[in-house]
């Protein structure tokens, strides 16, 4: 059946052909109802089914006689280390390190904060609480404290695992005095935090509270406890129009379905090959493609903890694949904007036999044609753009490799998924043309692995989603479809940012920088960037009869962003401007500083209460190129 076909069954008849997809994964009790359409909009898949997804992962594997295949390849150039684990190993493990989680507390339903770097026990970790039932809740570790916090408060977990540090270029980043600085913010407190002490940095553990992983790791091993589809088996914080983050609810039935379907049919991937995903552990594309997807496979997922260049070279992404017989590898364009920035010749992939790679998937911001093209040029591999989002959890619109290559269109992702009848919509919720940008919504129900709701939050799911276009789940990507169904995503509707494939707030960025006591007023937007895509870029207006050198407040708010977001929001531009633009009504015009800042033309809006700001705005920003962009 061609990709046309397939995509017609998948929304004629999503039940028949998401069943059928379900029988990749093993079930301890069959589904009543493959999809649950009693209380739209909210729908549920596979409803009345039970399954473990550890079980999925791992011992069905080592059952079926792949215990000895690698199930992980940790590559570490930062530690100088590699090593594999089988998946006999891993289930060892993964069954003790759940013995010793259930030792300490948690139970089915207990949620499980994971504060870990690029290590093989951030997996082991993350399967524990599959096996248990409990929900994890991984945290990137590039996030402040702050951030740390407002997860841990909403989430509420029984126990944090977390490393005693990660390592970042060169740097050592201890994570205790994160851990720490975090639950000093929170309310709640967990019953304990596991310490994997790292020998870069070992952290001192608070004696009752915390327990060394290796004594936690030694408990007997523990089955799998089966558990209701629609059960919750993680939540992801993402970035949202506040600074409150969202906690996107993964569910454990459709997840599996779709994330098994995924590997074999979007990437081609078959089990026994290695798949490489190099993202962290702490965004989606980790959660989906390092851990979750792989291993339900039963491929083999590598884990590497460095940068695309500079550890050694730029050279490093062609050893992992040359050296661990990569089939497939996915990332974010970025990686390759700066390995070609490093290497515009690719020079150094001479020195490795790249004769098996088959496939390289890119996504997470908009991949820029000339990357496109240049990765396709030095690879001689398909090189395929998809798109998706945290809320997704797999790819909404993509090139099925596994269905039959279509031609590429440099800029657009390429087709719809099987499960998602991705529609643009004006202003009044009418299909725009073709060609014609408008809303990109997805037509309810979304398919199985998509989110459930929000953590305990039904209402701003409904608000955030849902209710712009009834019958619609709203993606905050705008776009347009082309003539012959190709899909292009255009930009964000909201204030979300992508830089170097990390999705931030600038909403977030405003509350912080509003918080700082010389402020009055403050905006934040992304520019662009020839590396990370877009970087943020902040204007403050200070308080009346502040006098202080604007510079030394300039470098105070840079400071205030890291330490309260995160170096991850890689925010380094900040100037203090007599004034804002705005509309009549007191609307901050942050799309035409955009547009200045970016050096594109524009014309003041009609709207606009007192165009003469524009040129002060300009004179300003140009500063700030000159001196720092
Ligand atoms: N823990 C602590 N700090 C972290 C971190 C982590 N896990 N991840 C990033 N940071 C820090 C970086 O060290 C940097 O700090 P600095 O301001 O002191 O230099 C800052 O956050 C910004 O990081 P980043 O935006 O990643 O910039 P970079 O210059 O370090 O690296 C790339 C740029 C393109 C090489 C890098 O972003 C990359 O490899 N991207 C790959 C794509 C990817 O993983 N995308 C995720 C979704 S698919
Ligand atoms: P995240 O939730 O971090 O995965 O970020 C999701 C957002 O990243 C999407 O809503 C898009 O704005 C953007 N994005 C991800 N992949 C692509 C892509 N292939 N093309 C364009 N934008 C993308």
């Amino acid at each position: 059946m061609s990709y046309d076909q397939i995509y017609r069954r998948s929304l004629d008849d999503p039940e028949g052909f998401w069943a059928e997809a379900a029988a990749a994964i093993d079930w301890d009790r069959k589904w009543d109802m493959v999809l649950d359409a009693s209380r739209p909009p909210f729908y549920r898949w596979f409803r009345g089914g039970r399954l473990n997804t550890c079980h999925n992962a791992l011992d069905r594997h080592v059952h079926a006689g792949r215990g000895d295949q690698p199930a992980i390849i940790y590559d570490s150039p930062v530690t100088d280390t590699t090593r594999t684990l089988s998946y006999a190993t891993v289930l060892d493990q993964v069954s003790r390190f759940a013995g010793g989680l259930r030792d300490l507390g948690v139970r089915t339903g207990d949620r499980v904060v994971i504060y870990m770097p690029m290590i093989p026990e951030a997996l082991v970790a993350m399967l524990a609480c599959a096996r248990l039932g409990a929900v994890h809740s991984v945290v990137f570790g590039g996030f402040a404290a702050k951030e740390l916090a407002a997860r841990i408060e909403d989430a509420r977990p029984t126990v944090i695992v977390a490393a005693s540090c990660g390592i970042e270029a060169g740097r050592v980043i201890p994570y205790m005095p994160l851990l720490n600085g975090a639950l000093d913010l929170c309310s709640h407190q967990p019953r304990h935090c596991v310490i994997l002490q790292r020998p870069q940095a070992e952290a001192p553990l608070a004696e009752g509270r915390d327990r060394d992983w290796q004594e936690v790791a030694r408990a007997d091993p523990v089955g799998c406890v089966p558990v209701e589809a629609t059960d919750p088996l993680y939540i992801l914080y993402t970035s949202g129009t506040t600074g409150q983050p969202k906690g996107v609810v993964r569910d454990h039935g459709g997840h599996a379905v779709a994330l098994a379907w995924s590997m074999r049919n979007i990437y081609d991937v078959k089990p026994g090959e290695v798949f490489w995903t190099a993202s962290d552990v702490g965004w989606v594309v980790g959660h989906s493609y390092i851990v979750y997807g792989p291993l339900l496979n039963g491929s083999t997922t590598v884990v590497y903890e460095g940068k695309p260049v500079g550890t050694p070279d730029a050279g490093a992404f062609w050893r992992v694949v040359a050296e661990h017989d990569v089939r497939t590898l996915f990332t974010a364009p970025t990686a390759f904007r700066a390995i070609r920035k490093e290497d515009p010749d690719a020079k150094l992939l001479a020195r490795y036999d790249l004769g098996r790679f088959r496939a390289l998937f890119l996504a997470g911001e908009r991949c820029d044609p000339e990357t496109l093209g240049w990765a396709e040029r030095v690879l001689d591999v398909p090189v395929i753009d998809h798109w998706w989002q945290t809320e997704t959890g797999w790819a909404i619109a993509a090139n099925c490799l596994g269905l039959g290559a279509l031609p590429v269109k440099p800029g657009s992702p390429t087709k719809p998924a099987p499960g998602y009848d991705v529609q643009v919509l004006d202003e009044d919720g009418k299909n725009a043309a073709p060609g014609a940008i408008g809303n990109i919504a997805i037509k309810l129900p979304l398919p199985p692995g998509t989110l459930a709701t929000l953590w305990q939050n039904d209402d701003r799911f409904e608000a955030s989603y849902l209710a712009r276009y009834p019958g619609y789940y709203l993606t905050g990507d705008a776009g347009y479809l082309d003539e012959d169904g190709y899909v292009f995503v255009m930009s964000r509707i909201d204030d979300v940012i992508n830089v170097a494939g990390h999705r931030l707030s600038t909403g977030a960025m405003e509350e912080v920088l509003a918080g700082h006591p010389d402020v009055a007023e403050c905006a934040v937007f992304g520019v662009n960037d020839p590396l990370k895509g877009q970087v943020p870029l902040g204007v403050v207006v200070l308080k009346a009869g502040v006098e202080r050198d604007e510079a030394a407040i300039e470098t105070e708010l840079v400071q205030r962003v890291r330490e309260a977001i995160g170096p991850v929001a890689a925010f380094r531009l900040a100037k203090v401007v007599k004034r804002l633009p705005k509309t009549r009504s007191g609307k901050i015009l942050r799309g035409t500083m955009q547009k200045i800042a970016d050096g594109q033309p524009y014309v003041a809006p009609a709207t606009i209460d007192d165009a003469t700001v524009l040129p002060e705005i300009e004179t300003a920003l140009a500063s700030l190129t000159r001196s720092g962009r």
